[in-house]
């Protein structure tokens, strides 16, 4: 029983520290105060297949903690208008570099 108890908390936690959504409401995760556009819903999994986890996250277990487009540690202070820090520093330098097909067009991510 004893034994039980152990194994059912430490998978509670194994759950918290490695929780590795496959979709991600963006507009959840960083409070979008007054949307204007539809909430985006990052495909994470499919960004795992052909990127590395150190690309976006400062660290390679992932987290909160995202890796700008010059290295850094991404801040973001509010999600508003088009010149926001998503854009800017995040998703639309690694969709250039990378070349994603309609990588910057509104509805690829917004829909
Ligand atoms: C193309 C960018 C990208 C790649 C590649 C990527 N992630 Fe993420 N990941 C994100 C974004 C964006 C979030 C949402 C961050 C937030 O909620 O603040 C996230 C969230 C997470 C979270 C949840 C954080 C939390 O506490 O809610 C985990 C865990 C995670 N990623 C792990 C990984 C691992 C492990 C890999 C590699 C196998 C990986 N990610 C690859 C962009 C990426
Ligand atoms: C490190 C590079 C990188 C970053 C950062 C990145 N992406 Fe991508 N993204 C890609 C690549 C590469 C593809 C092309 C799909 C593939 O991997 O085959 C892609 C494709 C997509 C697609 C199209 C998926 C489909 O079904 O065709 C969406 C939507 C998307 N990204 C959203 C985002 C959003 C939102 C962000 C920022 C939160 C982001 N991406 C940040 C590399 C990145
Ligand atoms: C590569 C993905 C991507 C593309 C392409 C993209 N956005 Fe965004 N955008 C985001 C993310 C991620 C957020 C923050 C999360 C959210 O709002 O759902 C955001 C937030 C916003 C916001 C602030 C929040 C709001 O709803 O008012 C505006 C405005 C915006 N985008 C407009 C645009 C416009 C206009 C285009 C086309 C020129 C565009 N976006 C293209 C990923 C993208």
């Amino acid at each position: 029983m004893k034994k039980l108890v152990i194994l059912a908390f430490a998978l509670a936690i194994a759950s918290i520290a490695f929780a590795n959504p496959a979709t991600i409401d963006l507009s959840k995760a960083f409070n979008v105060a007054s949307p204007t556009k539809k909430a985006v819903q990052f495909p994470h999994a499919l960004h795992q297949k052909n990127n590395q986890c150190t690309d976006c996250h400062m660290d390679a277990a992932g987290g909160k903690k995202l890796k700008a487009a010059n290295g850094k540690e991404l801040v973001i202070k509010e999600v508003k208008g088009t010149a926001n820090p998503l854009h800017k520093d995040f998703c639309w330098p690694c969709h250039e570099k990378k070349q994603v097909k309609a990588g910057k067009s509104c509805t690829t991510c917004h829909k």
